[in-house]
Formats: C-alpha cells, sequence, structure tokens
C-alpha cells in the first residue's frame, strides 16, 4: 500500500485495549488431574493493568455523552491502575487528567503517570483509597465546570466493560468449558460485569469474589468491603461464595508463580491464583472436573522494589506447605 492512499495500517494504542491471552497454570494443578486453572493475562493491555478497559469504557461513553468536552479535565480517585489506563487514554487523545490517590502509592506508579503527563493530588496515606475517593468527591462537587467526574466506583460503565468484553473473550476462549470464575475485587467492576454475562451464556458456571481478609494488607488495589466505602456498583449477592485472602499468601503465590511457572505477575493476580488453586482443590477431592478461569490483573513490574521477592518464605506458611507437598513430584518445583 502506498501513503496517501486512504487506507490505514496498523492500530492505534488504544485499539489494542482487551482480547488478552488466556495463560494454562498447568504446573500449579499437575498432581490434580481433571482440573485446571487459566489465567487471563491483562498485562497485555497498553496501559499495563486489567483497568485499561474500565477506563476507556468509562472515557469513550463520556465522551459520546458530550460529558467530557475540549477544556473539561477528567478527574477520578484510584489506587494506581484506572490512573494509568486514564493518564493513557488522556495523552493519546488529547484531554487533560487529575487523579486523587494515597501518598504511598509505589514509586513505581508516580513515575508511569509523571511519564504519561497526568497531575496527580496525593491523599493522606493513613486514609487509604477511600480517603481519595472522599477528595475527588469534593474537588468534584466544589467544581463542577472544571471537572468530568469519571467516578470509577460509581459508574455503570465500568461494569459494562467486563460485560461486553472480558467475559465473551473467557466464553470463547474456553469454549465454553469455563466452570468456575474467580476475580478480585476493588471497585468490583472486573467481576460483576464478567460474571452479569457469563451466568447468561450458562447459568451453572460459579462465580467467586476474593476480597483481603482485613482492613490493613497489602493487596494493592482490591478492598476490604466490611470495612471500606462500598462502591456503589458492587452487588455482593452475584457472587456464589466469596474468599478472604491474606496478604502472606499472595506474595507466597506471586514467588511460587515466578519461580515454577515463569509467571511474573502482580500481587493481586497472585492472589487470585491461591484462591482459584482453593476452588481447584476442592473440586479435586469431590472428583470433579473443573476449568476455573481468574484474572491476572497485572504484572509485577510496578511491585518489584517490595520487599517480599527477597524475604524467605515463612516455613510455616500454609500454601508454602501444602504446595511443597503437592509438587514434590514436580520437576524442580521450586518454593524459596
Ligand atoms: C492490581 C489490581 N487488581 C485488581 C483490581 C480490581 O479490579 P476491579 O476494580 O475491577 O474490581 C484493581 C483495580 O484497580 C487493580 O488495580
Amino acid at each position: 500500500m502506498t501513503p496517501g492512499s486512504g487506507r490505514q495500517v496498523g492500530k492505534t494504542i488504544l485499539d489494542r485495549i482487551g482480547s488478552t491471552p488466556l495463560v494454562r497454570l498447568d504446573r500449579l494443578t499437575a498432581h490434580q488431574p481433571g482440573v485446571q486453572i487459566l489465567g487471563k493475562a491483562e498485562w497485555v493491555n497498553p496501559g499495563g493493568s486489567v483497568k485499561d478497559r474500565a477506563a476507556s469504557s468509562i472515557v469513550t461513553a463520556a465522551q459520546t455523552a458530550g460529558q467530557l468536552p475540549p477544556g473539561k479535565i477528567l478527574l477520578d480517585a484510584t489506587s494506581g491502575n484506572t490512573g494509568i489506563a486514564y493518564a493513557m487514554l488522556g495523552a493519546a487523545q488529547g484531554f487533560p487528567v487529575n487523579l486523587c490517590m494515597p501518598s504511598n502509592v509505589s514509586a513505581e506508579r508516580k513515575r508511569i503517570l509523571e511519564a504519561y503527563g497526568a497531575k496527580v493530588v496525593w491523599t493522606d496515606p493513613a486514609d487509604g483509597s477511600d480517603g481519595a475517593i472522599r477528595v475527588a468527591r469534593k474537588l468534584a462537587a466544589e467544581h463542577p465546570e472544571k471537572y468530568f467526574y469519571a467516578d470509577q466506583y460509581g459508574n455503570e460503565n465500568n461494569w459494562r466493560a467486563h460485560y461486553h468484553g472480558t467475559a465473551n473473550e473467557i466464553w470463547e476462549q474456553t469454549e465454553g468449558k469455563i466452570t468456575h470464575f474467580v476475580a478480585s475485587l476493588g471497585t468490583s467492576g472486573t467481576f460483576m460485569g464478567t460474571t452479569r454475562r457469563l451466568r447468561e451464556l450458562n447459568p451453572k458456571i460459579k462465580c467467586i469474589s476474593m476480597q483481603p481478609d482485613s482492613p490493613f494488607h497489602g493487596l494493592e488495589g482490591l478492598k476490604h468491603m466490611a470495612t471500606a466505602i462500598v462502591p456503589p456498583i458492587y452487588d455482593p449477592k452475584l457472587a456464589d461464595w466469596n474468599i478472604y485472602m491474606a496478604t502472606e499468601r499472595a506474595y507466597a503465590m506471586a514467588k511460587w508463580l515466578a519461580r515454577n511457572e515463569g509467571l511474573l505477575v502482580g500481587i493481586s493476580s497472585a492472589a487470585a491464583v491461591a484462591a482459584s488453586l482453593e476452588i481447584a482443590e476442592g473440586e479435586a477431592a469431590a472428583h470433579r472436573e473443573a476449568v476455573v478461569v481468574t484474572i491476572l490483573c497485572d504484572s509485577a513490574d510496578k511491585y518489584l522494589s517490595e520487599h517480599f521477592w527477597s524475604d524467605p518464605i515463612a516455613a510455616d506458611d500454609v500454601l508454602v506447605e501444602r504446595l511443597s507437598t503437592n509438587h514434590a513430584s514436580v520437576a524442580g518445583s521450586t518454593l524459596d
């Protein structure tokens, strides 16, 4: 094709959002015939996380409704990934982005947002992600003419991204064989949207949500719903059941996945895999076949400065013990 012939080649960065691969975690269930765990590799999205889907859905709907005209600033509270996604979209499409974030987010996140040119209002780390939400709400209420408040926690276009995208991709990629869906809860958009659509496709699919087991946790991006500002889009009744996850277990799984599956995933992804393993082991014990699909929200890139990667894994960690026993026969399996 010659330049100027009217046809365009290649894709824009925004066309690359979604259609992420499913990765088989075969070594994790090597000792359990009949069960399979599959992770959706969301770090392949151009902004590096699952939140590209929600952010682009929110932005596209706002643009269509005329809520983001030239001169208006997109404003939202975020613990990181949604902010990165907005910043990428704003840079690519030419609208300014202001984010409210706790000031203790990792240095990597700060650098990424700076690189995209987003402005950040730093909030008190002691107030966590709820503190950032309160500041964003206040700014939006005080300056409605200045901001389009994207409100990812209350915006229905968040979960719709997963209803129209993530769920259908999973259905097609597993050829309809998915039996269980496991996802973590932050805004809850991923779990809500994917679950709603999967249930339409096959009401027998079990959908399991996962959240931190305490208000003070290291599962970045996730909310302990009992003590947090509950996202307006969250409906707990949608889950068949919920798993509470300890941060230490997620750390142990993150290391295990890096060293045994060759997968460098983020902490919430590792937590989701640990929850999926609980489901898979339960099904295997009951002599049932299962295809468990979970969401690997982002890669380890933004968490590499965390100490747990080099800390010795606690010898009494239940997960480590279980994996040690189960994987004694898997060649080269390593835990520390
Ligand atoms: C790393 C990470 N994992 C999980 C989630 C939760 O996704 P959702 O907001 O769709 O519940 C988020 C949300 O920001 C996240 O950043």
